[in-house]
């Protein structure tokens, strides 16, 4: 039995699993230092009290005759009309929203549903899964679009590729850089244009609190033609371990191929349906409990209670931020996302970690990590413990 070839071409290690690494090593060669992540984007606080309940519940009425359901295919209808009406004003109907475990695994299986043919393009830096998974897939072409200091971290449109699969992540991870609505716009034209697909990551968009910006893609006039968006409970629910997400793909989605300044749609075939079949095939539906504590998330009382966790971590990445900015550090995000991007120019970004890491026994994520463009700055992840971070913060006063 041979080797997915594909393996072979990812860079050494996934990015997580080096910067454990390192600290793992760090930890053995330092036994008494108590070490401070402000490193991975994992959730730190606990469930707030109604999605908990919701969750109990579930799990209670999975034990009674009336209360018992099995699978549930693309997720509970009830759950897709309160996604539907909470985060597009209702413009999408149940069955345009694929409830699923989670927008990671989503991007996994949207690489399945456009297969190793198709070209990429990609923010530089961004979530290392665009790449990695594409690459795993057997993707060959991809543009790396740079988004830094230069072009205020929004990349520059005419180098995406006609007929491409656009990566785009707003709030963006790292950068925590926003998209305004008119750099949308310009993207949204840019994709009809050109034939290309938009794979809308607003993972992070819970964490918007300027109400100028746009909160999914769907916001722009035009999108449904040509844009995906998945989405997930992770961060604002604390969901990373419970699992839910979804994926929006409206039914006017067309593939559609550009050439020599015309247009022509490739195959009757719709996304949405091959995204049911892809779905159907590859997936079981989403955890029945982490869908009742779906619901209780977007009931009045859990909404607020997202409000509250976001607002938590958003105070976290004030402290980090303004720390960093005292020391004379050039630094965005952390306003509208939970991540701030730290300028240290002319440096290797590893180094930089290891420097942090050593001086002051804080763990971070170097930026080179995020993709070529990352190199030279450090992302700070706001989850942790408020005592944690002041404590990050103190150490990294004097580094
Ligand atoms: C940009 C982005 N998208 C998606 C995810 C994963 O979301 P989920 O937990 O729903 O799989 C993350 C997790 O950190 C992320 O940073």
């Amino acid at each position: 039995m041979t080797r997915n070839k594909n393996m072979a071409a990812l860079k050494a290690g996934y990015l997580f699993p080096e910067v454990a690494r390192r600290r793992r090593a760090f930890a053995e060669a330092h036994p008494d230092a108590h070490i401070i992540s402000l490193g991975v984007g994992n959730t730190t606080e606990p469930l707030p009290k109604t999605i908990t309940k919701g969750l109990v519940d579930g799990a209670a009425r999975l034990g009674t005759m009336e209360g018992y359901v099995g699978y549930t295919d693309e997720g509970f209808i009830e759950l897709r009309q309160k996604i539907s009406e909470v985060y597009y004003k209702g413009q999408f109907s149940a069955d345009e929203i694929f409830v699923s475990d989670g927008a990671k695994c989503d991007i996994g299986r949207l690489q399945i549903l456009f297969g190793s043919a198709v070209s990429i393009a990609v923010q530089d830096p961004s979530y290392p899964v665009y790449v990695d998974g594409s690459i795993i897939m057997g993707v060959q072409n991809i543009s790396f679009l740079p988004c830094t200091a230069k072009n205020n971290y929004f990349p520059d449109l005419s180098a995406i590729p006609a007929n491409s699969l656009v990566y785009f992540c707003s709030p963006n991870n790292p950068t925590g850089a926003v998209a305004t609505k008119e750099q949308l716009k310009a993207l949204v034209d840019t994709a009809r244009a050109k034939g290309c697909i938009i794979i809308f990551d607003a993972a992070y968009s819970c964490f918007i609190r300027d109400a100028s910006l746009p909160k999914s893609i769907f916001e722009i006039e035009g999108a449904k033609e040509c844009a995906i968006e998945v989405q997930s409970f992770s961060k604002p629910a604390g969901f990373t371990g419970v699992r839910l997400g979804w994926t929006v793909v409206p039914k006017e989605l067309r593939y559609t191929v550009v050439s020599t300044g015309s247009t022509t749609e490739t195959t009757g075939a719709t996304v949405h349906s091959d995204w049911n079949r892809i779905m159907g095939t590859l997936f079981n539906g989403a955890s029945n409990i982490a869908q009742w504590g779906g619901l209780a998330a977007l009931s009045s009382e859990g909404q607020a209670e997202m409000k509250g966790l976001c607002d938590y971590y958003l105070g976290n990445a004030a402290i980090i931020r303004s720390t960093l900015e005292t020391k004379g550090i050039q630094c965005i995000g952390g306003d509208n996302a939970p991540y701030v991007w730290a300028k240290f120019p002319g440096r290797d970004s590893w180094d930089v970690f290891n420097e942090i890491l050593e001086k002051c026994q804080v763990v971070t994520t170097p930026g080179a990590g995020f993709g070529p463009a990352g190199e030279g700055y450090i992302r700070f992840s706001a989850f942790g413990h408020r005592k944690d971070v002041e404590e990050a913060c103190k150490r990294l006063g004097c580094f």
